[in-house]
């Protein structure tokens, strides 16, 4: 059933693919929903890839098939003490021996100069081929420096800066020996339940892959060669973050208009930035699993897109297609995976134990093994590992250099969504003197790092100042004048019931002129695997909350966690709000920045915060449905809650405040290709400088597949003085106002559409304009 649905959505893609060649007037050009989009046949292949393929043929003629499935096969790398816990622990001779036989190319969970030049060694040095290795790892918000979760720094919307941050995870990555890394997640969800949201940059196509380009050339650099870059790979191709009711790994039922309009886009985006490789995911999309797919690996990716570097499974998202339903054993599902498109199995090892056997029967040929190992070698002469396959220790000091930790802070700082500040409450004033610090991550040391810091230890939380932590409490300890008492009490556990602490706390918090109370979740509470079904604060935190409000003090509250949580109790009762995410090595000083005032918060939601996970999925881009929510009865809400979210996509407070104004269209009737020119006016009405983030959404008013209330099309994070105005001019191309009709044209209707610009995605300032067929 599933397989014939398949084919019944491919027949309908080619047969409007077809058409298209003697378009309409108004069809623009297929996939190509991202900004700098290009047709459906463009090169994405950087033409520096492309430079040894003369070596790579004469290689591939050399090779025996073992050795060719060996450039198939990514295996764990780790030295015990240093991977992962739980994983499992290899002798290095062990791992030396394999790469020296030619039977694994790749390895991941390797660290450090020294180790991994060994491995190379064995690679360059003693193996048949001298292929060097592939050295990957999850270097997903910093190497060494812990920056904020990527969730958070999607908050800054500051694409320079994100850059930045990939940048310095590279540079210490490749020192430290990794060459790739499994960056930038950019699957796009709309579910805080699930886990993973934590990894990437939310709800949004548009804002997605914006961050997915910038993490690309972070990551990637001017030259995949420099010692100062590695491989990025975007991931999880494609659509896990749709997993059925949050759960991870599970099913994601797309339409073809949903995958191609929301979930493709970033990964394009990430093509056309150049990036070196992609994952097929775990989950099945619509029937197939992601790691046999060959109409996203092959008819999109390499056909459309026309990508040319390399695709590697998720971790034996290969071998569990059987558990699918989808493959009668592990070698047929790497005969589906390698016919799919998949060119190196990561961990599962059944390309290297079975592809041999399945071309000596006939189902797969050499030459589509060729093809596979064509695309791995041209990826690591792409990064230079021929020429340079060793990393130089000494580099190993920029780890953790303060210039990296710098940039942590500001990226901390800039990652901080203030949702609520009421009579002014922050930032603190200098003539508070006594503050109680409460609350079970308000001495942290562990859970700011956040799901994905592999390298960085808790131990390496650690301020440049003369004290040894940076804890929130510490930050507040190193900003607060001397005079001023501090009070701190944990209150109660993450996790537990226990409510001895809560006295202490409403004791202390009686005693105090001001109250800052640090809830939320722990690092392993998101990420992968770790999907809840209520995203209420765990333990007994929202009793401490309420506790300690009770005390009548002013209290702010700091909320860290991986997702978003249904905070309606403290929404309503507490005056002031940050949502301050896992934010990484500088989260007590980023925090405490903020909370007095030494940085004016700037930070803009990427994903919606619900009032309760009965809301769930929600986000802002909904359709209006024939019934929009009214006070009649018959109308799409809910008798409980309101239908409207908690906190909307995009917003965020300021110290000071910003005035929209003179919003004027160039043309009230466009026509493609054109653009939609908007320009209008941003004042800072208030009295301290500060950055905001204009933001431009577009409906489509009436159309033959019904659109969004709103869609994100392009934004503008600028920073103004005091009573400074500044006119923006915003150029969006009529192409990108687009989406995916009934036959799966992408086209460009004619009709009435509406611009909004403003500092959310509620915001009012707008006008209408009409697009006009050409002629
Ligand atoms: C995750 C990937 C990750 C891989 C290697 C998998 O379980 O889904 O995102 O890159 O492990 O660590």
């Amino acid at each position: 059933m599933a397989i014939t649905t398949h084919h019944r959505i491919l027949r309908t893609f080619k047969s409007s693919e077809n058409r298209m060649r003697g378009t309409v007037a108004l069809i623009a050009l297929a996939n190509s929903l991202v900004s700098g989009a290009c047709g459906p046949h463009a090169e994405n292949t950087p033409p520096q890839w492309n430079k040894w393929e003369g070596r790579i043929n004469t290689l591939i003629s050399q090779m025996t098939l073992e050795e060719k499935l060996g450039q198939l096969t990514l295996q764990w790398g780790g030295q015990s003490e240093d991977g992962n816990p739980g994983v499992r622990k290899d002798s290095e001779e062990g791992l030396a021996a394999l790469a020296r036989s030619g039977k694994c190319g790749a390895f991941l969970g390797a660290h450090g100069a020294e180790y991994t030049n060994r491995l190379q060694q064995a690679a360059v040095e003693q193996s048949r081929n001298k292929i060097p290795l592939l050295i990957g790892n999850d270097v997903i918000h910093g190497y060494h420096t812990i920056f904020p979760i990527p969730l958070a720094e999607a908050c800054s919307w500051n694409l320079q800066l994100i850059e930045e941050t990939a940048r310095v995870a590279a540079v210490e990555a490749r020192a430290a020996g990794t060459n790739w890394t499994f960056a930038p997640m950019v699957d796009v969800t709309r579910d805080p339940r699930w886990g993973r949201i934590a990894e990437g940059a939310g709800e949004d196509p548009y804002l997605v892959s914006q961050i997915a380009a910038a993490r690309v050339r972070g990551f990637q650099g001017q030259s995949l060669a420099s010692n100062e870059s590695v491989m990025a790979c975007a991931k999880h191709f494609v659509g896990y973050g749709v997993a059925e009711g949050g759960r991870d790994y599970n099913v994601a039922d797309i339409s073809p208009q949903s995958l191609h309009e929301i979930h493709l886009p970033a990964f394009r985006s990430a093509v056309e930035a150049g990036v070196g490789s992609m994952m097929s995911a775990f989950n099945e999309v619509n029937g197939i699993p992601a790691s046999g797919n060959r109409d996203t690996l092959k008819r999109i990716l390499r056909d459309q897109w026309q990508f040319g570097g390399l695709v590697v499974s998720d971790w034996t998202s290969i071998t569990e297609m059987v558990n699918h339903g989808f493959a009668v054993d592990n070698a047929d599902a790497a005969v589906k995976a390698i016919s799919a498109g998949v060119d190196m199995d990561m961990s599962s090892n059944s390309y290297f134990s079975t592809l041999g056997q399945a071309i000596k029967s006939g189902k797969v040929s050499e030459s589509m093994i060729d093809e596979a190992v064509r695309h791995v070698l041209r990826m690591k002469y792409a990064l230079g590992l021929f020429d340079h396959p060793y990393s130089d220790p000494s580099r190993e000091k920029l780890l953790l250099s303060d210039r990296h930790r710098d940039v942590a802070r500001e990226i901390a700082r800039q990652s901080i969504v203030m949702l609520k500040n009421e009579n002014d409450l922050l930032p603190l004033k200098e003539t508070v003197a006594s503050i109680a610090v409460i609350g079970p991550l308000a001495d942290d040391h562990r859970e700011a790092l956040g799901t994905w810091a592999v390298i960085g230890k808790p131990s390496e939380v650690v301020p440049r100042l003369e004290t040894s932590i940076i804890s929130l409490l510490d930050g507040i300890r190193a900003h607060t004048p001397k005079s001023a008492v501090i009070h701190y009490a944990k209150g109660c556990e993450l996790e537990t019931d226990d409510a001895a602490g809560i006295e202490q706390a409403v004791s202390i918090a009686k005693s105090c002129d001001v109250v800052i109370l640090a809830v939320g979740e722990g690092r392993d509470a998101s990420g992968e695997a770790a999907c809840r079904t209520s995203l209420q604060l765990p333990g007994i935190q929202q009793q401490l909350v309420e506790a300690v409000c009770a005390a009548g003090k002013p209290t702010v509250v700091v909320i860290q966690s991986g997702r978003p949580l249904a905070i309606s109790w403290i929404a309503e009762h507490v005056p002031a709000i940050l949502q301050a995410w896992h934010l990484g090595a500088e989260t007590g000083h980023a925090l405490a920045d903020v909370l007095f005032g030494d940085f004016n918060p700037s930070g803009r939601l990427p994903v919606t915060i619900p009032r309760n996970v009965g809301q769930v999925p929600i986000y802002y881009s909904h359709k209006n449905t024939g019934r929009p929510p009214t006070s009649e009865k018959y109308t799409s809400k809910y008798l409980d809650v309101p239908w409207t979210p908690l906190y909307p996509f995009g917003f965020g407070l300021s110290y000071t405040t910003f005035k929209y104004d003179e919003l004027r269209l160039a043309r009230t009737s466009v026509q493609l290709p054109g653009n939609l020119e908007v320009a209008l006016k941003i004042t800072n009405t208030g009295n301290r400088r500060g950055a905001e983030v204009a933001q431009l959404y577009v409906r489509d008013l009436v159309a033959s597949m019904t659109r969004p209330v709103r869609e994100l099309k392009a934004f503008s994070r600028i920073e103004l003085d005091p009573g400074e105005t500044r006119e923006l001019n915003f150029v969006v191309p009529l192409q990108n106002l687009g989406f995916y009709d009934a036959d799966m044209n992408y086209v460009v209707e004619p009709g009435m559409f509406k611009v909004w610009v403003g500092p959310n995605s509620e915001s009012e300032l707008g006008a209408e304009f009409e697009l006009v067929a050409a002629n």
